[in-house]
């Protein structure tokens, strides 16, 4: 298992042009939203949403809000991972009351758990909750790569683009977000040059202090 996993990750390259002709299965970008929603966050907050967008026009805005990069329109779907702009009590209590319900608890037996999560992020400023967030949403970025790889479908994880634009072009900020990350998913473009170049990456020994 270890050893095909790292084999999946050995495949799996940052594409750079994807082959337009085939897309992702439905059942396999089930998959892959399911991984996403199984990663671990911060207390289990899951402090981000994710939209995923195949529709042709809303590819091509993306693609000029994104430095023209063509990942955009040829790839089969976008992963947008967008963090939350704050964390509240509601929220939590709503994270407690869910946890109670799932796992067949009052929600008194829970409580103390939600003061102790919402005395920790009490004395936190939003620019500190806006960046908690946000890395939640680049755990769950890093579980979708490998998801990918092991399904062999081909991803790029991506910051090049202008989070403002995506607000403004998915209505993100009415919704109490912001776009943290995205990843445009598909399959390899036969022609993409980078698939075959090396890995660059530190000698073990360095990496592992
Ligand atoms: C958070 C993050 C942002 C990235 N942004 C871009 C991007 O905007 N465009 C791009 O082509 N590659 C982007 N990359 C890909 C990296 O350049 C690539 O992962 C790195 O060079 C290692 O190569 P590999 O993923 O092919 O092994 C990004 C990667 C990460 C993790």
């Amino acid at each position: 298992m270890s050893h095909h996993f790292i084999e999946s990750l050995k495949w799996r390259y940052a594409t750079k042009s994807f082959d337009t002709d085939k897309k992702v299965s439905a059942e396999d970008i089930a998959s892959l939203k399911e991984s996403i929603n199984l990663t671990a966050t911060s207390f289990g907050l899951q402090p981000f949403r994710v939209m995923v967008i195949d529709d042709p026009a809303l590819k091509t805005k993306l693609r000029a809000a994104s430095w023209d990069q063509p990942q955009l329109e040829e790839s089969s779907h976008v992963f947008v991972f967008a963090s939350k702009l704050d964390m509240t009590a509601e929220y939590i209590d709503d994270y407690v009351r869910r946890t109670a319900a799932i796992r067949g608890l009052p929600y008194e037996a829970l409580s103390g758990y939600g003061d102790f999560m919402k005395n920790s992020i009490a004395d936190k400023d939003p620019e500190f909750i806006q960046g908690w967030n946000r890395r939640q949403a680049y755990i769950a970025l890093g579980t979708l790569m490998a998801a990918a790889a092991e399904l062999r479908i081909d991803a790029c994880p991506m910051e090049g683009f202008d989070p403002a634009q995506y607000d403004e072009l998915l209505g993100l900020k009415e919704k109490g977000l912001t776009a943290a990350v995205i990843a445009p998913v598909g399959y390899r473009s036969a022609e993409d040059p980078t698939q075959h170049a090396a890995k660059v990456r530190l000698p073990l020994e360095e990496m592992f202090l």
